[in-house]
């Protein structure tokens, strides 16, 4: 029996990074998957991918920042599928890296808007369609919410704001039987974390790798791993939890990573991920 069988689920952001990677896990375990994401982003090649594979799955193109759009996504979800087992708050921007200083309010607004307001709206939307089926949430949280790091001061504060409402939604929601939890990453192989595609330098991503004990970004199946556990029932008596997936980021101090032969700790991953690299670090 496949882990996810007969689920429903909703990710955010599954167009690219880690988001794609969670929607072809889910739905290789058997879940329908709506793959959400901005009108420019790739869902409807996800889609396809999955689809190739036999799975189950539909594109749902909207800025879920909007009320609107994100009842329309849940809408979409239990229309086609008839109910909402899962949903995977993926969706984030990550607009600038600058110290506070210099930080635009521009990016920051652009944070409140695509990490906060998403979050809010698609937990508290999904909470209805969750009751019927005690379903269960799984957010985006960050090592930035956990540490503090010079340059993405803002954009921690977000996440911070993600780890604590989780924890204040599990506490409410336990008795309807949701469990609600939240995925930190560490430093990942996406757009993100590459000088070429984000606002980092080649300082920073040296600082960030070997920082990092493992000595290296982790892959977008890693993350995708750690969510397809917390969306499962394996993980029925998981509820309020910061499920930390960051090579051990967050527990050293110093360059540790260097220790490390280039490679040596990498694991195979099988699956055909064509936009790890794809998603935007522009202001959306
Ligand atoms: N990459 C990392 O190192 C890292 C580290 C810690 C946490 N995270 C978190 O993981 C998540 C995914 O990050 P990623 O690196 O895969 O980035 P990514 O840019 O590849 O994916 C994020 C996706 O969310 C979409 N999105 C943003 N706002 C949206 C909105 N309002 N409506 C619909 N879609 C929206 C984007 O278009 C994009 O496709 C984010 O929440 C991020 O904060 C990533």
């Amino acid at each position: 029996m496949k882990r996810l069988q007969g689920k429903t689920a909703i990710v955010t952001g599954g167009g690219t990074g880690i988001g794609e990677a969670i929607c072809l896990k889910f739905a290789m375990e058997g879940a329908q998957v709506l793959v959400v994401g901005m009108p420019e982003d790739p869902v409807e090649d996800v889609v396809r991918e999955i689809e190739k594979n036999n799975g189950q799955a539909l594109a749902f193109k909207g800025d879920i920042s909007s009320e609107e759009n994100a009842q329309q996504a849940i809408k979409t979800a239990t229309d086609k599928w008839g109910k909402l087992d899962i949903l995977i708050n993926n969706a984030g921007v990550f607009p600038e890296v600058n110290t506070l200083e210099q930080f635009s309010s521009e990016a920051f607004v652009n944070l409140l808007k695509n990490n906060v307001q998403t979050t809010f709206l698609m937990t508290k939307l999904a909470i209805p369609e969750m009751k019927k089926t005690k379903g269960c949430i799984v957010s985006a949280g960050s090592e930035s919410a956990i540490l503090g790091i010079p340059q993405v001061a803002a954009y921690g504060g977000t996440k911070g704001f993600v780890h604590a409402f989780m924890k204040g939604v599990a506490a409410e929601q336990a008795q309807n039987g949701i469990r609600v939890n939240v995925v930190a990453p560490g430093p990942i192989d996406t757009s993100w974390t590459h000088k070429e595609t984000s606002g980092m330098d080649k300082e920073m991503e040296k600082t960030m790798v070997n920082a990092t004990l493992m000595g290296r970004r982790g892959k977008t199946e890693e993350v995708a791993n750690v969510y397809l556990f917390l969306a499962s029932d394996e993980a029925s008596y998981l509820t309020g939890s910061v499920y930390q997936v960051d090579g051990g980021i967050t527990i050293a101090k110093g360059p540790i990573g260097k220790k490390v032969e280039e490679g040596i700790l990498e694991p195979e991953t099988n699956m055909n991920l064509k936009h790890e690299r794809d998603g935007s670090t522009e202001i959306k």
